[in-house]
């Protein structure tokens, strides 16, 4: 692995570490190794537990609470950000989903709907909400890149997955069209990154996580990525090697979406 200078000089963002198994924690390390300097974020109740001060002072960094479904809390994030790191940012990283219909085992066929705008509204507006603010404070360079996780959910349905589907399927949606506009505005690209089932707190939410996590690497040629894999995947995209990728929905899943059967799955069903 590079522990080089790949993001050296770099300013971002790093939404959604809320311990040491999140996806955004293990971004927010390689993006440090790689020379970046970034503010770390989350929700207000996330950083209670506190955990995400030892990743702060590993990173030389500091926390901005931002409920990032709040336009007012990431207006003061992007500000704060832009003084703490003197200046515009290159990189944003939205790792951020929630659902109480999942957390409260609501089936898909008898969902709560104040649960589900909440959904959409945690999941993916929250990735307009700040890609507006971004825009509205001119507070990403030219060339600068945003990314935010999804899930093949998005495309084909995984049952118990629930309204996490619908969710992102919007994001992915929201990530192409601003990144058109965001593109034609200030050269920013925009892109989400399609990971595999991954064990965090959030992936382990999902009912029958455990099962299904082993029946995803057995379909995948290469096996489910990890954590530290995505973050990889990630610097590479905020890095300046990727200047000309926008506006996708990249997958990061050792090839699962483009499986149809394979022995290693079939045989766990012997
Ligand atoms: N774990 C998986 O299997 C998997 C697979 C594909 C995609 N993803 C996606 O990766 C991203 C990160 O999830 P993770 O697996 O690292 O789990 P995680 O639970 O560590 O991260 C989810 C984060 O979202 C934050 N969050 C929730 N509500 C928020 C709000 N209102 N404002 C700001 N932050 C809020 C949480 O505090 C938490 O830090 C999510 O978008 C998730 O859907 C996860």
């Amino acid at each position: 692995m590079s522990n080089g200078n790949l993001l050296k000089g770099k300013k971002g963002i790093i939404f959604g570490a809320l311990d040491e198994k999140s996806i955004a924690w293990k971004v927010a390390e390689r993006c440090y190794e790689e020379g970046a300097m970034f503010t770390l974020t989350n929700a207000p109740v996330a950083l209670r537990m506190g955990v995400i001060n030892q990743l702060a002072e590993k990173c030389k960094t500091q926390v901005i609470p931002a409920d990032a479904t709040s336009e007012t809390d990431l207006d003061n994030l992007f500000s704060k950000s832009m003084e703490i790191l003197g200046g515009k940012v290159d990189f944003v990283l939205h790792s951020i989903g929630m659902s109480p219909n999942v957390r409260k085992d609501k089936h898909y066929t008898a969902l709560n709907y104040d649960f589900f705008h909440k959904t959409l509204d945690v999941s993916a507006l929250s990735l307009h909400k700040t890609l507006q603010v971004a825009m509205k404070q001119d507070a990403i360079n030219e060339w600068g890149s945003v990314v935010a996780l999804s899930y093949v959910a998005a495309q084909r349905v995984f049952p118990d997955y629930n309204d996490m589907g619908d969710a992102k399927a919007m994001l992915e949606s929201i990530a192409r069209s601003f990144g058109y506009h965001y593109g034609v505005k200030k050269k920013v690209r925009v892109n989400t990154i399609s990971q595999s089932p991954t064990p965090t707190t959030a992936g382990a939410g999902v009912k029958g996580f455990d099962d299904f996590i082993a029946f995803a690497h057995a379909m995948s040629p290469l096996g489910n990525a990890s954590a530290l894999d995505c973050a990889n995947y990630c610097v590479a995209l905020f890095s300046d090697l990727t200047k000309f990728v926008t506006m996708q929905n990249l997958f990061h899943d050792g090839g699962f979406s483009n499986t149809g059967f394979s022995e290693a799955a079939m045989a766990l069903m012997k």
